[in-house]
């Protein structure tokens, strides 16, 4: 009985472990996706090691709304631009960032999960279900 009981376990760890696997997996294909967006599209501003520029552009790593929950505000980003010039972790950013509404909900959540995870970051990945979601939203 112990021993069914033992062996049931290891089965179940075993699937547990390889499905934690495989979405791992999904997550490191979409930020690798993510970096060729980032690199075409975002780069030029933010700079490869997401510092942005003093005054101009402001960072990505280590941004408090890049590592937010609030994905709603960084998908409107990406889909409406942002020129909004408030007070961003204490600085202000003369640049304005353009719009990039033809990129795919993939390849946004794709560039998301890149930034989120790039760098200093630490956040979460974003998938193409709630960027649908969210800038089905945006007005
Ligand atoms: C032409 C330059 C430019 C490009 C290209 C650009 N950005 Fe930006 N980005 C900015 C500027 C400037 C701001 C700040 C805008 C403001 O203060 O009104 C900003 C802000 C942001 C923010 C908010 C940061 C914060 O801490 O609130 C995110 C996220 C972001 N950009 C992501 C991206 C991504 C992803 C791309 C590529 C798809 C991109 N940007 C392309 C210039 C740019």
């Amino acid at each position: 009985m112990q021993r069914i009981f033992i062996t049931v376990v290891i089965v179940l760890l075993c699937i547990a472990g390889a499905s934690a696997q495989s979405s791992n997996k999904l997550v490191a294909a979409s930020a690798a996706r993510g970096k060729t967006v980032y690199l075409q599209r975002c780069m030029v501003c933010h700079q490869a090691d997401g510092g942005g520029v003093p005054k101009l552009n402001a960072p990505l790593d280590g941004s408090s709304a890049v590592n937010s929950t609030n994905l709603a505000k960084l998908v409107k980003y990406i889909v409406k631009g942002f020129n909004d010039r408030v007070e961003i972790d204490g600085e202000f950013y003369e640049n304005a960032m353009p719009a990039a509404a033809d990129l795919t909900d993939q390849q946004i959540a794709d560039v998301l999960t890149f930034i989120r995870s790039n760098w200093s970051n630490k956040a979460g990945p974003v998938t193409a279900l709630q960027v649908k979601q969210t800038r089905s939203k945006l007005k």
